[in-house]
């Protein structure tokens, strides 16, 4: 299976143009990266209609598209929630659930997260779920980072078991290491992703994906990528920049 990045654009660009020229940009880059990796873009909700329909019309589908978040209800009265069907029918394939900023700034709980993921995974969506540690947990060690993952995994994804449990991929991304340029230890960062499938084939019967998030940019995406646990990346900050993604890119 080969490599996926992930672009998370978060709340950015400003505007609907310059969401359809970073879409642009970024699938040029994906056409001439080497065979090597997936490409999946994560624009605001707002921007992806227009996306959706650009890729189609332009075959764009090398890049696959997915939502930053996503509610556990199809539908109903829930202001400004957006569900699962919703995000399918405009040919959305991924769905990150459980980003740390979501958890931070508003305050979605564990509980939240496995209601989500059971939801989405349901209605035929795939998740990448977030998971990590922060700053407090890391500086008691890397044994704390750990058991601090597992017990996020062990809520996140309680009750999910079976065929549907393939559309789970997990994302490592310590907090400590999101946008603020310093990352993690590759060889630390491969050692928590082969935790993290050992963890969830013992206790859910699955060995998910998992991809590595935090300060990735071209200059140390392939010391991630290459090592054989991380089948990935996700980039944040380095994705909004059309010329230095090409280069992540190309490194793969
Ligand atoms: P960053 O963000 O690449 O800007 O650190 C990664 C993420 O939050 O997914």
């Amino acid at each position: 299976m080969p490599k996926l990045i992930a672009a998370n654009w978060k709340e950015n660009p400003r505007t609907e143009k310059e969401a359809l020229a970073l879409f642009r940009a970024t699938a040029v880059g994906a056409r001439r990266g080497a065979a090597g990796a997936a490409v999946a873009v994560f624009p605001p909700f707002v921007y992806l209609e227009r996306i959706a329909e650009a890729r189609r019309r332009e075959k764009k589908e090398r890049v696959a598209l997915g939502a930053q978040d996503v509610f556990w209800e199809e539908k109903g009265p829930y202001t400004s929630e957006v569900g699962p069907g919703m995000l399918r029918s405009l040919g959305v394939r991924y769905a990150i659930v459980g980003h740390s900023e979501r958890r931070r700034w508003m305050h979605e709980t564990d509980a939240m997260v496995n209601r989500k993921v059971k939801r989405a995974i349901a209605d035929g969506l795939h998740v990448i779920l977030c998971v990590g540690e922060g700053p407090a947990v890391r500086r008691k060690g890397i044994a704390a980072a750990k058991r601090f993952v597992e017990g996020q995994l062990r809520k996140d994804l309680a009750g999910i078991r079976g065929p549907a449990a393939r559309r789970v991929t997990v994302a490592y991304e310590p907090v400590w290491a999101i946008g603020t340029g310093k990352y993690d230890r590759p060889e630390d960062a491969a050692a928590m992703a082969a935790a993290i499938k050992n963890f969830l084939k013992k206790t859910h019967g699955f060995s998910p994906r998992v991809l590595y998030g935090g300060s990735v940019d071209s200059r140390n995406v392939r010391d991630y990528i290459q090592l054989r646990a991380i089948d990935g990346a996700m980039v944040g900050g380095a994705s909004l920049k059309a010329a230095e993604f090409k280069k992540i890119l190309k490194k793969t």
